[in-house]
C-alpha cells in the first residue's frame, strides 16, 4: 500500500484523474476557484491555533480540499456534499491517494470525534446537505468552509453526475434571500458552530443579485458592495477592519460555457441557465455574456469571503483581506 502522499502530489493526481475519467463521470474542477479556496485554507493552516476543533469541508465534491487539508496534515475532517455519488468518488479517491488516513463511517460528528481521538488523522465523509449539518447546532468547528453552486436551478436536475447537480440548488424563489445557500450557511453555521479564532470562508460569485447588490432586484443601477455588506444588512454581524476595496475582492475570474466544462450535459445546462437568468434578469450586470451560442467566453469574477470570528458569543468577525490571492 503506497504511503500517504505531500500534498503538491496529492493534486497532481486529482487533477489528473478528474481530466482522464472524471468529465466522463461527471466531476470537474473549476481550476481558478479551487486555487482561491486552496489559498485561504492555506492562510487558515498558518494561522490558526485551534486544531483541537475538526474543519468542515461543505460540498466536497471533488474531495480536492478536504484533501489538501488532510495532506497538510490537519488533524481532523468532516467533509459533507448533498450528492451520494460525489461522496461515493470523494471517499475513494482520499482512500487510494491518502491510504495512511483513518476513514470513519459514523452517523454522528461527535461520535465521530471521540473515536478518532488517540489517532494522529482521521476524516468522516457524510452524505449530508447544509440543512442537515446545521441541525449539530452546539458542535464547533475551527474551519467551516464552503464552495457553493453558482448557478440557479432553473431546470430539474438528478444526483448521478456530481458536475451536473453541483451547480445548482433547490430554489424556489431566487428573489427571497432566504433561499439562497450562502444566506443559510451564515445564519446557521457562522452563527452557532464557530468559536472565537474559528475561521469561515465561502466562495462569492458576483453574478447572483443577492451577493453582490445592495439593494437587489430593486434598482437598474444597483450599487455593488463587498460581502460584509451584505451580511451586515442580512443579520447583526459586525466586523471589526474594513474590507478591502470591491474590485480587490472579486480578483478572481472564470469563465462559463460548453466548452470550457467539456460536458455536454453540463455545458447545455449551464447555457440554458444562464440565458434564462439573463432573460429575466436574475444575474448581476457583472456576468458578461457572450454572444456565442455556446456561451464560452461569458464570464464574472469571485473572489472567497474569508472572516475569523473574534468572541464566543456574538457574531462579531475579523475580515482576512486578500488570503485568497496569489
Ligand atoms: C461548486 S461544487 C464544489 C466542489 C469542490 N468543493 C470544489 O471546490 O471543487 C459544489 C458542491 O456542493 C455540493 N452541494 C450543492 N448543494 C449543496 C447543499 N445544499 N449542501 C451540501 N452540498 C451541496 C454539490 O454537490 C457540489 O459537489
Amino acid at each position: 500500500m503506497p504511503n500517504t502522499m505531500e500534498w503538491n502530489d496529492v493534486k497532481t493526481s486529482i487533477e489528473k484523474e478528474i481530466s482522464e475519467i472524471g468529465v466522463e463521470r461527471g466531476e470537474f474542477v473549476v481550476s481558478a476557484m479551487t486555487k482561491a479556496v486552496a489559498n485561504a485554507m492555506n492562510y487558515f493552516l498558518e494561522h490558526s491555533h485551534e486544531q483541537d476543533l475538526p474543519a468542515l469541508d461543505i460540498g466536497t465534491g471533488t474531495a480536492y480540499h478536504t484533501a489538501l487539508l488532510l495532506s497538510k496534515k490537519y488533524p481532523r475532517v468532516i467533509s459533507v456534499d448533498i450528492n451520494p455519488q460525489a461522496i461515493t468518488y470523494a471517499k475513494d479517491r482520499i482512500n487510494r491517494f491518502l491510504p495512511d488516513i483513518k476513514q470513519f463511517e459514523i452517523g454522528d460528528f461527535q461520535s465521530f470525534v471521540t473515536q478518532s481521538e488517540g489517532l494522529e488523522q482521521a476524516v468522516n465523509f457524510y452524505n449530508y446537505d447544509l440543512n442537515k449539518v446545521a441541525q449539530n447546532k452546539d458542535f464547533k468547528y475551527a474551519l467551516a468552509s464552503f464552495n457553493p453552486p453558482i448557478l440557479y436551478p432553473f431546470h430539474k436536475v438528478t444526483y448521478e453526475k456530481p458536475a451536473t447537480n453541483g451547480v445548482y440548488f433547490e430554489n424556489e424563489d431566487i428573489k427571497d434571500e432566504r433561499n439562497d445557500l450562502l444566506y443559510q450557511l451564515y445564519d446557521t453555521i457562522a452563527k452557532n458552530n464557530l468559536k472565537k479564532g474559528s475561521h469561515i470562508l465561502c466562495i462569492w460569485a458576483n453574478l447572483n443579485r443577492h451577493l453582490v447588490e445592495k439593494e437587489p432586484f430593486k434598482s437598474n443601477d444597483p450599487e455593488y458592495v463587498h460581502p460584509s455588506v451584505i451580511l451586515e444588512n442580512w443579520f447583526d454581524f459586525e466586523f471589526e477592519n474594513e474590507p478591502e476595496p470591491f474590485e480587490d475582492f472579486y480578483c478572481h475570474k472564470t469563465v462559463l460555457g460548453a466548452g470550457f466544462f467539456n460536458q455536454s450535459e453540463t455545458g447545455k445546462l449551464y447555457s440554458a441557465n444562464i440565458r434564462h437568468g439573463i432573460e429575466n434578469d436574475y444575474y448581476s450586470k457583472l456576468l458578461i455574456p457572450s454572444e456565442d451560442e455556446s456561451l464560452a467566453g461569458t464570464y464574472f469574477n469571485f473572489g472567497v469571503l474569508h472572516l475569523e470570528k473574534t468572541s464566543d458569543n456574538e457574531n462579531k468577525f475579523k475580515i482576512i483581506n486578500g488570503s485568497s490571492k496569489g
